[in-house]
């Protein structure tokens, strides 16, 4: 089943994550940051694992680098939740960071977090040093002002816009805020591998979008304890959404099809990308 083929990996990146933040446990801010990557689906995290095997990468390099894209995904959800950003105080069902500690640690934790992925890819487990060079410059552009940054800085700056954003422009959004991480970590394998990443591109491309389309469906529909983090807050904060802008039917007929389109892209890979396949109809069905 999908839901133990992911928890199987999760456990993998968890026990790499605590490996490593364990080599400087007697850093105080280290606890946070440990915190910071407790739980969470591990979605990237599994979309590397599984990209690698279907390119007969090593599980050793495979894990580093999705416990690397893990690191850089928790910082940015510390971040995300700061009384500057979304101002949320619960996070994977457990308070967020700046409410356990405060501020300035939560700000801390998350610029170590992000420092520590790239650390953990230019790990020699990893492949050669091409390999890794090629992973973090991806990772410096997926995660920095061109990717999921620049998604966060024109979501916030959608809150107080005075005309709320058109589909293209939240398509847009959405390719940086949470496309760009998705990319990385479906790509990443075959980049290990040194094959082409193209079809797996094109997959992540569709199912990043699926993804966030089911998280703005979720913001409607969801169920708080099972999401583990507030919900309702779209509309609270008078955003355009793909649900404020499709309907929700429309949402789920556009995630759907574009579901589709990521298992579609997967048809070089034959049924050895099956676990991809279950993975982009996980996204949509999901309820956390
Ligand atoms: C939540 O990401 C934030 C978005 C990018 C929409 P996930 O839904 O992948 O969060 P976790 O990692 O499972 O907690
Ligand atoms: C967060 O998006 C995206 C990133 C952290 C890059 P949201 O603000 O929609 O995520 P939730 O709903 O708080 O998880
Ligand atoms: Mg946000
Ligand atoms: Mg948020
Ligand atoms: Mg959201």
């Amino acid at each position: 089943m999908f839901v133990t083929a992911l928890a199987a990996d999760a456990a993998r990146i968890q026990a790499c994550l605590d490996a490593v933040l364990a080599r400087r446990a007697e850093i105080p801010l280290v606890q946070a940051m440990r915190y910071a990557v407790q739980g969470g689906k591990r979605l990237r995290g599994f979309l590397v694992m599984e990209g690698a095997r279907l390119h007969g990468v090593p599980e050793a390099g495979a894990v580093m680098a999705a416990a690397a894209v893990e690191a850089m995904h928790a910082y940015s959800l510390v971040h995300d939740d700061l009384p500057a950003m979304d101002d949320d105080a619960l996070r994977r069902g457990q308070p967020t960071v700046h409410v356990k500690w405060d501020e300035a640690v939560a700000v801390l934790a998350g610029d170590a977090l992000q420092a520590l992925a790239f650390e953990m890819l230019a790990e020699p487990v990893i492949g050669t040093a091409d390999v890794r060079l090629a992973l973090i410059a991806g990772m410096g552009r997926a995660a920095g002002a061109e990717g999921m940054v620049l998604g966060q800085a024109l979501d916030i700056a959608a809150e107080t816009a005075p005309m709320p954003l058109t589909l293209p422009e939240i398509t847009a959004l959405q390719a940086g805020k949470t496309g760009a991480l998705i990319r990385w970590s479906a790509e990443a394998g075959a980049v290990m591998a040194g094959a082409d990443a193209t079809a797996l591109g094109h997959y992540a491309a569709a199912l990043g979008l699926a993804f966030q389309i089911a998280d703005d469906i979720l913001d409607v529909t969801g169920d708080a304890g099972k999401a583990g983090k507030r919900l309702g807050k779209d509309a609270e904060a008078g955003k355009a959404t793909f649900v404020s802008l499709l309907g929700l039917d429309g949402a789920r007929a556009r995630a759907k099809a574009l579901v589709d389109e990521a298992e579609a892209a997967l048809g070089p890979y034959g049924a050895g990308a099956d676990a991809l396949r279950q993975c982009a109809r996980f996204v949509i069905a999901r309820e956390m």
